[in-house]
């Protein structure tokens, strides 16, 4: 029975697989600046692009996906990788050329002491459930091996993230920083938290 069935069903925090990959990009596109509703955009919006190359690139050789999964849904990704990954996209190479101007708790950033967290994405129907934290805690855990900082961004204009990210998760404003004429905050925590 339908209702059985979703009575039975538990959400899954992990990390993606190239089976997710489809499921990732559905999500992602549905929160895509270029596709998403005008009625939407105030609940926040991704601006990152991704070729399935990359995707699959950011699955397998970095590990950085970690997503929440229900009945094979995925219903929430957080992003996580090197700076040597993102530097392709003209917007994080100009961000690294910016780190020596910002520091975390004493420590100015680096391409080696810090990674490039997000973009992240909850799915509509479980924004507010504590999803949001779960993926967080999870990605920040998966990278805390590897670097002591994650390092961020926030566009200005979306308040839903800058909120869920400095009340819900208890990320530090360093600064802010300008690209293509939008305004970012740079936004950095310690990998430690977990
Ligand atoms: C940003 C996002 C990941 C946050 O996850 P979430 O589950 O919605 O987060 P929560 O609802 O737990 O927390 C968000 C907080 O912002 C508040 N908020 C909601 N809408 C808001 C708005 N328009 N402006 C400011 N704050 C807002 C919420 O009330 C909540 O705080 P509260 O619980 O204290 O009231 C999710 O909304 C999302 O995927 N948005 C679309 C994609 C996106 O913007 N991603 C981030 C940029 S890469």
């Amino acid at each position: 029975m339908k209702l059985e069935k979703e009575e039975n069903t538990i959400m899954v925090i992990t990390q993606a697989t190239m089976d997710d990959v489809e499921g990732i990009l559905s999500l992602l596109k549905a929160n895509h600046i270029s596709y998403i509703s005008e009625e939407d955009k105030p609940d926040g919006f991704v601006t990152t692009n991704f070729t399935e190359a990359q995707l699959e690139a950011l699955v397998m050789k970095e590990r950085g996906v970690t997503i929440a999964k229900e009945d094979g849904k995925v219903l929430s990704f957080a992003m996580a990788a090197s700076w040597d990954f993102w530097e392709e996209w003209p917007f994080f190479a100009s961000m690294i050329e910016k780190l020596p101007e910002f520091s975390f708790e004493g420590q100015v950033l680096t391409r080696e002491n810090s990674y490039q967290y997000g973009p992240v994405c909850v799915d509509k129907s479980v924004r507010g459930t504590g999803v949001f934290e779960q993926v967080f805690y999870a990605s920040l855990a998966s990278m805390r091996e590897r670097y002591p900082i994650m390092a961020t961004f926030v566009n200005q204009i979306n308040q839903r993230s800058y909120a869920a990210h400095t009340k819900k998760v208890p990320l530090s404003t360093l600064g802010t920083f300008q690209f293509n004429q939008n305004n970012y905050y740079l936004m950095a925590c310690s990998t430690a938290l977990t």
